[in-house]
């Protein structure tokens, strides 16, 4: 591996030079006139750094869950969706003959998902059913094993049982297995199918063999490999790369989609817990979004739920943050509003969240995180109130929230929302209003040009110590414009987030914490760009935005230090944009610094007041070339950083900065 470049600081070399060699000093000089200088003021920590300031924000979009960190492969395994046969075709090889059928014992009692599948078989031939198409198809790898489970009976006559196929793309077996002993009474039945070869666009063949009636249900073809290798388990991919960024916190279940387009549409926590059979079905609002890309097959199964979603922030060691309805619809779509003095069912939703969460096992709520598995509390310690909310009616809202949450819990940190946009008449207003009410941190949000994310990395500098804290909740740079299907995660607009996540670092006494939004697209499904990774149904790749969030993250430090920037302490001047952090558990003093030149920058860096900087650093360096240059499922690390040793001649040095580049260094101090 390359070493970044450093040399002895300018001076010094001036100073040995100076009376010998007339030429070398007049370059020097040069050098030195367009060299920018860092001084970073290592013997002046400043505030603590809080674990949360570098996050992750999970919504249900662009088949975040369903299809992608849930990793179930039946698409509509309930019969649920209201074309209660989508994703489904019926087949009849061999010249079987038969009928389907959908069942609703829902129309006696409402239950949750109560429509099974009845295939009534005549002439059973080569077996007679149904072929599922998956996620925009199947992934199966090759030697990799599947569940396959189902719910099953035998209504009269006497099928024999069912003929499972997993069949690739043309056709071809990739591995079967047979059901059989079937009875009158709904029994669950389980098998493994071992794939033979590997294919994204695979299908299952659910068929009856013989002659007579059944029923089925909850049709599952569900990989073995999950995370922690858990049943019913995530995708470990996706995981694993959350897992890397070390993340401070996880924010759950978006975005708009905690709000609905209509209340009756919003996300329920209550709903995604417990068994499988009892999570209903809910339209995603991703669904019918944008006409551009509408997915008429998006639907929520909550096969990943709230319970879920706690397990995940303890195994990635994210500080759980969920975001609740707080009585109002999203304000782009109906804006519905549930009457103030109606407001307490939602109370009492926020307030059975942080019982489920928090509470001793002797407790009702305890007990049924116990049930699930998780004796021990999650110990949520914030929440969200309402997402991308605005206007009087929010307040009011909010108001109700906090006066009867803060009353209870006063341990549990509040989310305010500052409105959809970083600034306006809007979210002017919302700032005002949640100072007066000592609101604990509002949620800034922007998804903005890559030149105002550059031109705002010191848009925390001045803001006010006292009151609410900042969280920067959702935020990317939009190539094109905003929520555009042309958008792209190129460097460009990660070298800028770069430059701007420099003044969050700055700032993070007052920025307490901060996501990219969104985190997950599968290519052949999504409805928004950009993301921080993409997916398709067997690989992934982080962005180099997700290397941006991650270079930022894994080198977090404890306490900010200050610095100053060509003896200034405003940042982004010019093309250079730098912060810098103390590690006291390293003991190491970590420099961030962004070039987003198209050349090479010579900075002199001075570890100010340094009693002793040792010799041997390290330097991650992200950079391309390219500002068009993008990650993919083939080239997935073509912009990722790139690690390297640090030889440090002294407590000042000149670093060569790579054009358009993001460099971290990590140099060890006493
Ligand atoms: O991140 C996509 C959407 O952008 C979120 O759902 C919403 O909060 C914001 O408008």
């Amino acid at each position: 591996m390359k070493a970044p470049r450093t040399t002895p600081s300018l001076f010094a070399r001036l100073l040995a030079l100076v009376c010998s060699l007339g030429l070398v000093i007049v370059q020097a000089q040069v050098a030195l006139a367009q060299a920018g200088n860092i001084t970073v003021q290592v013997d002046k920590p400043g505030a603590s750094i809080p674990k949360t300031l570098y996050g992750l924000f999970f919504e249900d979009i662009n088949f975040g869950a369903d299809g992608g960190l849930y990793p179930e492969r039946v698409k509509n395994r309930s019969f649920e969706f209201p074309d209660p046969l989508m994703g489904w075709k019926q087949i009849n090889p061999g010249d079987s003959k038969g009928a389907v059928y959908i069942l609703d014992q829902g129309s006696v009692k409402e239950v949750p998902n109560s429509h099974y599948l009845r295939l009534k078989v005549e002439t059973p031939g080569a077996g007679f059913g149904l072929v599922n198409e998956g996620f925009r198809g199947i992934g199966v790898a090759k030697d990799d094993e599947y569940t396959f489970s189902v719910r099953a009976r035998r209504v009269d006559g006497a099928p024999a049982g069912l003929i499972v196929l997993l069949e690739d793309a043309n056709g071809h077996v990739l591995g079967q297995t047979k059901i059989s002993g079937l009875t009158p009474e709904w029994k669950k039945f389980t098998s493994t199918i071992r794939s033979t070869g590997t294919d994204t666009k695979a299908r299952l063949s659910v068929l009856a063999e013989g002659r007579g009636t059944l029923d089925l249900d909850l049709i599952s073809l569900y990989p073995k490999d999950t995370w922690q290798n858990r049943e019913n388990g995530l995708r470990s991919d996706l995981v694993k790369l959350l897992k890397e960024m070390k993340p401070g916190f996880l924010r759950f279940p978006g975005g708009c989609i905690v709000e609905g387009s209509h209340l009756e549409r919003r996300y329920q926590w209550k709903t995604t817990i417990g068994d499988l059979d009892d999570r209903s079905l809910l339209i995603n609002r991703w669904n019918y979004e944008f006409r551009h890309r509408p997915a008429p097959d998006y639907y929520q199964s909550f096969g990943l739920g709230f319970y879920g979603y706690f397990q995940l922030s303890e195994d990635i060691g994210a500080e759980p943050l969920p975001i609740l309805n707080c009585g109002m619809a999203c304000q782009f779509n109906t804006g519905e509003l549930v009457p103030l003095e109606q407001l307490d069912h939602y109370i009492q939703d926020a307030i059975d969240l942080i019982e489920f969460a928090n509470a001793p096992v002797t407790t009702d709520w305890g007990r049924r995180r116990a049930a699930m598995g998780h004796p021990a509390p999650f110990n949520l310690k914030m929440i969200g109130i309402g997402n991308e909310q605005w206007g009087p009616q929010y307040v009011e809202r909010y108001e109700i929230f906090a006066r009867v949450l803060k009353q209870k819990y006063p341990n549990v940190a509040l989310i305010t929302s500052a409105g959809p946009a970083p600034d306006g008449d809007r979210f002017d207003f919302l700032w005002a209003k949640m100072r007066e009410l000592k609101a604990d941190l509002i949620d800034e949000h922007y998804y903005m040009a890559p030149k105002w994310f550059r031109d705002n990395a010191g848009r925390y500098d001045n803001y006010p110590r006292t009151g609410p804290k900042v969280f920067a909740g959702e935020y990317a740079a939009q190539s094109v414009g905003i929520a555009s299907p042309d958008n792209r995660n190129n460097w460009e607009c990660a070298l800028s987030e770069a430059a701007f996540i420099t003044g969050l670092d700055r700032n993070a006494d007052v920025v307490q914490m901060s996501s990219y939004a969104p985190l997950f697209g599968h290519l052949e499904a999504w409805q928004w760009t950009p993301n921080m990774i993409w997916f398709d149904n067997l690989r992934s790749y982080g962005t180099p935005n997700y290397y941006v969030q991650k270079l930022f993250s894994v080198n977090r430090g404890t306490r900010i230090l200050p610095v100053l920037l060509n003896g200034s302490a405003t940042n982004g001047q010019g093309e250079l944009f730098t912060s810098a952090s103390l590690d006291e558990e390293s003991g190491e003093v970590i420099i961030k610094v962004v070039n987003t030149a198209s050349s090479t920058k010579e900075v002199r860096i001075n570890l100010a007041g340094a009693k002793t900087v040792g010799k041997n650093g390290k330097a991650f360096v992200l950079e391309s070339s390219d500002l068009k240059a993008e990650n993919s499922l083939d080239n997935p690390t073509k912009v990722a950083p790139v690690e390297g040793p640090l030889v440090i001649p002294s407590g000042e040095f000149v670093f060569t900065l790579a054009p358009q580049s993001f460099t971290v260094m990590r140099i060890p101090v006493k």
